[in-house]
């Protein structure tokens, strides 16, 4: 069975990791979860991208060698993943051997092929992007745009790939395959791009001028180009016997932001690829910006928030609720320290925190901790029922979609609902009566309820796993092996033995939170009820 394969890029590792390096792992994590949820054998690979000019400056700097800085920084991006709790299954750098040996081994096949030739090349070029740049990148006024930092004119003798012969071949490509890009509107842009002729691209460093790179196999005085030698990272991690692995490769989805859809990704990979011989991916997830007061957070221009901060404030769970819940894959958003622990409060601490409280209190105070069977079903448990019916009927296709805040916020919708079900029902008052069609409705309040909150859990989980798998033991349930089968209203919690509380999202210290530019004082939503 082949695997479900999907990417992150790597990140450059030439400062410590930003909220946009944690959102990308983020939001694949939340894909490769949600596919071994629906049952798919998932290969989740991410990584660091350690060669190049950039990181050269920086470990000259620091005033220590490329390796040992690589070798330190390296480790703050494995740290992130665990503090976010993603789920890869390969972790690639692209100084260890196994990646060096398949970029020299692919570039040797296309030099032998012809697909690689020698050249003078003169021309401007900018080391913060690490790339050529040509008249038509230069602004009105002549100047170059901001985000190429300093641009100097150089003259080298170069190597280059014979990227103008692909060229349609890609045209032809991108109409037979009109999903290849995600969002779509972002295929559009790539076809814009190809109307414009396409450059040979320069793939060689001359040494002299920088010697952080994999030496060319055919020519040790150069060095790869840092974007040839990173994109290879995708296969050669999975490469087996002179190709990629056929249980992973054609990859499901590289998972990249919009910076680089064009003209890496979407332009020289599937190129390169083609012109070794090996199939082009399946399809690019492009996602948006974080951004703060409207510009991308980046090392190089210090505005960058510190993700770990939050993390470590409040949880990986509430972190990664945050941002698949306020952004919608593929176009940007802003953030905000203030508006996190707003939503902090109100969707986490409030709605489902105190959800769980009053369940777990009601069971003990009215069910002797024993989740009773339901024996009525009023108005109030057919609304709920009615609305869980219609949440689970749009949840799987939005996830499908890659519509994930939007889930969230279905699912989200069902537990506000549940909280007013219980006001409804106000077992609380149920208790006091000694009729016996009150006793079975507060008996049925109080499955009603459990069963409610066990569904909601489930569909968080991608999102929430630890607080999907604390909530269901705080109800004494284990899930079983089969996701979808957790899914439709059920009497599987009939019986369980609750635990006596559980604090989920504990409200944070007053002088919250350190990171970004948030506020001395978070706006508190008012105290939860208690049943
Ligand atoms: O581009 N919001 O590395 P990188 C959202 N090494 N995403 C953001 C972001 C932000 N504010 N800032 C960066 C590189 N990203 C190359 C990739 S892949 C073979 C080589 C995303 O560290 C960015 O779009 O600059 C990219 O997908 C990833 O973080 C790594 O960025
Ligand atoms: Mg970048």
């Amino acid at each position: 069975m082949k695997s479900f394969y999907l990417t992150t890029a790597i990140d450059y590792v030439n400062g410590s990791p930003h909220l946009g390096h944690a959102y990308e792992k983020v939001l694949t994590d939340v894909i490769a979860r949600y596919r071994r949820l629906m049952g798919d054998q998932v290969h989740f690979l991410t990584g660091v991208d350690e060669h190049g000019q950039k990181v050269q400056m920086s470990a000259r700097k620091k005033g220590i060698d490329p390796q040992q800085f690589c070798d330190e920084t390296s480790l703050e991006f494995r740290a992130l993943c665990t503090k976010l709790n993603i789920s890869n299954d390969d972790f690639i750098r692209t100084t260890e051997t196994r990646h060096k040996a398949v970029v020299r081994e692919l570039l040797q096949r296309l030099f032998d092929k012809g697909e690689i030739y020698r050249a003078e090349y003169k021309g401007f070029y900018s080391t913060r992007q690490e790339q050529f740049l040509q008249e038509k990148d230069r602004l009105p006024d002549g100047s170059w745009p901001e985000i190429y930092g300093e641009v100097t004119e150089i003259t080298e003798s170069n190597y280059f790939f014979r990227l103008k012969n692909y060229q349609e071949w890609l045209i032809g490509y991108l109409q037979e395959h009109e999903n290849f890009v995600f969002p779509r509107y972002r295929q559009k842009q790539v076809v814009e791009f190809l109307k414009e002729p396409l450059n040979d691209l320069c793939i060689s460093r001359p040494r002299e001028r920088l010697e952080w790179g994999i030496p060319l196999p055919f020519d040790e005085k150069y060095v790869t180009y840092v974007w040839f030698d990173a994109l290879i990272n995708y296969i050669s991690a999975i490469w087996k016997d002179g190709a990629p692995d056929p249980r992973f490769w054609p990859v499901d989805f590289h998972v990249i932001g919009k910076d680089i859809l064009v003209p890496p990704h979407a332009v020289y990979w599937p190129i390169m690829l083609k012109a070794c011989g090996i199939e082009p991916p399946k399809a690019l997830l492009a996602h948006g910006w974080w951004l703060q007061s409207g510009a991308k957070m980046s090392k190089s221009t210090g505005n960058a928030v510190n993700p770990l901060d939050l993390v470590g404030q409040f949880g990986a769970d509430a972190f990664r609720y945050y941002l698949i819940r306020e952004m919608n894959v593929g176009q940007d958003s802003d953030f905000s320290a203030e508006h996190f622990v707003i939503r902090y409060n109100s969707d986490l601490a409030n709605d489902l925190g105190n959800l769980v409280n009053r369940t777990l209190n009601m069971t003990n105070r009215f069910g002797g901790g024993v989740i009773p069977a339901a024996e009525v079903e009023e108005e109030p448990e057919k609304e709920l029922k009615d609305l869980w019916a219609k949440t689970q009927a749009e949840y799987t296709p939005l996830c499908e979609g890659l519509q994930f805040h939007s889930a969230l916020e279905r699912t989200f919708v069902f537990v506000k609902a549940i909280n007013a079900y219980i006001e409804k029902r106000a077992p609380w008052k149920l208790g006091k009566s000694t009729e016996a069609a009150d006793q079975a409705r507060l008996r049925t309040s109080l499955a009603t309820m459990a069963e409610s909150l066990r569904l909601a859990a489930t569909f968080i989980q991608p999102v929430m796993p630890g607080t999907t798998e604390k909530i269901h033991a705080a109800l004494g349930y284990k899930a079983g092996a089969v996701w979808r089968d957790e899914h439709p209203w059920s009497t599987k919690l009939d019986g369980c033995k609750v635990e006596q509380g559980l604090v989920l999202f504990p409200r944070p210290e007053p002088a919250a939170p350190a990171a970004g530019a948030a506020p001395a004082q978070p706006k508190q939503p008012k105290q939860p009820k208690q049943g």
